[in-house]
């Protein structure tokens, strides 16, 4: 196991890019296996979870071709030239994969088990499962079909409404990939809008898609055409550099090509709105997303109330904004975030224990948590990401700012969303170094 040391850091200077967004890649190898002819994707993040999903369709006889330019290049077969895989499929610690693969794989002719690393096999299923069987799908699993390995007899699926009673991308986008090879109409209804890239993808690669504010409708059947896709910067990656140049002194920092979805910048706003510096600057839409350069200087920032609609949009943020909230004045509170505690792990107890060795008066709610800022944190060289690629990452990010530094065990899982972020802290001239435990 690796862990890594990281010391106080005067200033952030410089442009930086971050790795593909992860979310967006998930779709892009999904869509482009069962869409018709050739996609090709730049830019594509090859993070441990992505290449659980590119594996899964290797397995379901797609050739995927991973060039030495960096350009994946998928031949699709269309919507029903997935052939059944001879072993279980693994998704790793990824969620996204399994969540979208079982509504994918409900709607086939053949068999399929799916199964996940001792974090995702603790994580609930039932939330796809449910609305699944609704459409007529025929999913076990354990737990009365709630934890993986989760095994899927492929059937003819039906079109529903669903009133989904969480704003999920992954319950909204397993649906929907189930709606796909569904008689009918499929339409999903979230109680305020998760991350649309599924909808925007499936519109990019030719499929009719209505929607109406939080409301998702799609027609089964429906031919998808291959196409070329270049994957943004990860605003959820680009979001730990964006902290680290606001609570370190005298730096500006460029990132650039970053997505900037408005269902994803819920970071941006709750940064701004605590003070934070942060301007975007030469937008453009590629491949059907929102994308722009983040210029970020060093800002004093203040507690703030987080909650309501925009958590949905910075749920993946929630644990690097805690850091940001422990270096700001004043109180900071995160509410209506339940979601965190279903996460590569309960980011709840992960991020109060973490920030609590540090010297942050934390205190944890059952739907978010307060944080008091004001008081300097202080180093700590026992920290652990707890096997959370997120917790590992905001808590490096914490180090920069503190006196004594702060060394994080358990710094494996960082790879499964962005390979290099020790290198990017390096190349902006952070005092940062990895050992093997
Ligand atoms: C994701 C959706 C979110 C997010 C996850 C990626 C996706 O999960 O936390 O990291 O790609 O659809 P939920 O749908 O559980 O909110």
């Amino acid at each position: 196991m690796k862990s890594i040391t990281i010391k106080k850091t005067q200033s952030l200077k410089g442009e930086i890019t971050v790795p593909g967004d992860k979310s967006i890649s998930h779709r892009a190898i999904m869509l482009g296996s069962i869409a018709e002819g050739d996609t090709t994707i730049k830019g594509l993040l090859k993070g441990e979870d992505n290449m659980a999903t590119l594996k899964a369709f290797r397995q379901m006889g797609i050739r995927i071709d991973e060039h030495e330019n960096g350009i994946v290049a998928i031949q699709g077969k269309g919507l029903h030239g997935l052939k059944e895989p001879e072993d279980f499929i693994d998704a790793g610690n990824s969620g996204t994969t399994m969540r979208l693969l079982t509504g994918l794989l409900s709607g086939q002719k053949f068999f399929s088990v799916l199964t996940g690393d001792q974090y995702l096999r603790k994580r609930p299923m039932k939330r796809v499962v449910e609305p699944l069987n609704l459409m007529g799908a025929k999913i076990f699993g354990r737990e009365d079909g709630n934890k993986a390995p989760l095994a899927i007899v492929g059937s003819k699926l039906k079109g529903m409404t669903y009133n989904s009673p969480v704003a999920s991308a992954q319950i909204k986008s397993a649906i929907l990939m189930a709606g796909l090879y569904a008689d009918g109409v499929t339409t999903v209804i979230e109680p305020t809008i998760s991350r649309d890239h599924t909808e925007r993808m499936l519109a990019y690669f030719g499929a009719d898609v209505k929607r109406n504010g939080a409301t998702v409708s799609i027609k089964g059947g429906q031919k998808l055409v291959g196409k070329k896709i270049e994957v943004p910067g990860d605003i959820s990656s680009a979001a730990f550099f964006m902290v680290a140049a606001l609570i370190t002194k005298d730096s500006e920092l460029l990132i650039k090509n970053a997505g900037i979805n408005p269902t994803r910048t819920g970071i941006i706003d709750i940064l701004q709105a605590m003070g934070g510096d942060l301007k975007i600057a030469n937008q453009r839409e590629i491949s059907g997303e929102p994308v722009g350069d983040i210029l970020i200087k060093s800002s004093r920032l203040k507690g703030i109330e987080i909650k309501g609609d925009i958590i949905p949009r910075a749920i993946d943020e929630l644990p690097v904004i805690a850091v940001a909230a422990a270096f700001a004045d004043g109180i900071t509170t995160i509410k209506d975030a339940k979601e965190l505690k279903v996460k590569e792990t309960d980011r709840i107890e992960s991020m109060t224990s973490e920030l609590r060795k540090i010297g942050v008066k934390v205190t944890p709610l059952q739907d978010g948590m307060t944080i008091e800022g004001g008081k300097k944190p202080i180093g700590n060289d026992s920290c652990t990401s707890w096997g959370d690629h997120r917790v590992a990452m905001s808590m490096i990010v914490a180090g920069l700012a503190v006196e004594k530094g702060i060394t994080v065990s358990n710094t494996d899982c960082i790879d499964t969303s962005f390979p290099g972020f020790v290198k990017t802290l390096s190349g902006l001239g952070c005092a940062v170094s990895e050992s093997q435990e």
